[in-house]
């Protein structure tokens, strides 16, 4: 072949490009923003492999506007929800992910989350920054302990593991958790219980969202699901905006069904500064940044560039989705 021809649809670190622009000719879309659809189709045209960003949605339509060289779509997140796997798979074109190297900044971020919530840490800062602060009170701002308490994993797999690690040895927390399959390691490190969801819903005392988002994980988190949880209840979700419905999440807060959330997704992305759960005391958002850190996002980058080039070259993935 002659030098295969990319599109990397955001600038992404150093150590990622510089391999790609070694072995082929990159077009890169080096904005803040995601390519529109016309220059995503457009662009994608006659290109053999696609560096993608969860932000792209890659579909037959895209496929088609490709053109049938296109054998490899590498996506920079461990998260593939933007893509058609089905499609991809039925035309033999190999999809990539980004696995391993966030799950510690992901984890990270997730614990820091459920304890800023817990301690109601937004609404403290603000106090102070508005000038609100009026002085030590015995019974104000009074938050959840978290020591020994239940923390309930929603989708057990590597994140989930990371984060159960951490709150189990940082405050002795007990583990419940849901996943597809039973997960016996978890069982003989903090004799952790697989239950059903509404039983972890209505046990735990936090509850992190570690699922990944498809047909039908999509709105798991709506008003039935709050409803079963404690009035004590802190939630994390650092996976996808889409798990939970916001309308039935800000019902939640404000009715005092649950204590409080932490959320690093929404559902748009982002999300709009005057939606109604930005406003809420007991809502604290941060702008998707779970991997966030220079570590995890060079390794993606690594990752991701192999598994374009691999899937060029018609060689097995180093991760694999299709
Ligand atoms: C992913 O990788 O899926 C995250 O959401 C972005 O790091």
């Amino acid at each position: 072949m002659t030098r295969p021809r990319v599109l990397v649809t955001r600038n992404i670190p150093a150590v990622g490009i510089d391999r790609i622009r070694r072995f082929a000719d990159v077009d890169l879309w080096d904005s803040p923003s995601p390519p529109p659809r016309q220059q995503l189709l457009r662009r994608a045209h006659g290109c053999h492999g696609l560096l993608t960003l969860l932000s792209d949605q890659i579909d037959a339509e895209l496929f088609d506007a490709a053109g049938d060289q296109l054998r490899v779509v590498s996506n920079y997140a461990v998260g593939f929800n933007n893509i058609d796997i089905g499609e991809a798979a039925r035309r033999g074109i190999r999809v990539g992910n980004t696995p391993d190297v966030l799950t510690d900044a992901t984890a990270d971020l997730a614990v820091a989350l459920l304890l800023a919530a817990a301690r109601r840490l937004r609404e403290g800062l603000d106090r102070v920054r508005d000038g609100r602060w009026k002085g030590w009170e015995p019974t104000d701002m009074l938050g959840q302990d978290l020591a020994g308490k239940t923390l309930g994993i929603v989708g057990l797999g590597r994140i989930g593991m990371a984060v159960a690690q951490r709150l189990v040895d940082g405050w002795k927390m007990r583990v419940l958790y849901t996943a597809r399959h039973e997960k016996p390691e978890a069982a003989d490190r903090w004799g952790a219980r697989r239950v059903p969801l509404q039983q972890l819903l209505a046990d735990s005392d936090f509850v992190s969202i570690h699922t990944d988002l498809n047909e039908q994980t999509a709105g798991l988190f709506d008003a039935s699901a709050f409803a079963q949880m404690k009035r004590s209840a802190v939630l994390v979700n650092t996976s996808r905006g889409q798990l939970v419905d916001q309308g039935a999440l800000h019902h939640a807060l404000t009715s005092g069904q649950i204590f409080a959330a932490a959320l690093d997704v929404t559902d748009p992305e982002p999300l709009p500064h005057d939606h109604p759960l930005v406003a809420l005391d007991n809502c604290l958002i941060v702008p998707h940044i779970g991997s966030a850190t220079g570590a995890a996002r060079d390794g993606m980058a690594r990752i991701a560039a192999d598994n374009l080039i691999a899937g060029i070259r018609g060689e097995p993935l180093p991760c694999a989705v299709v």
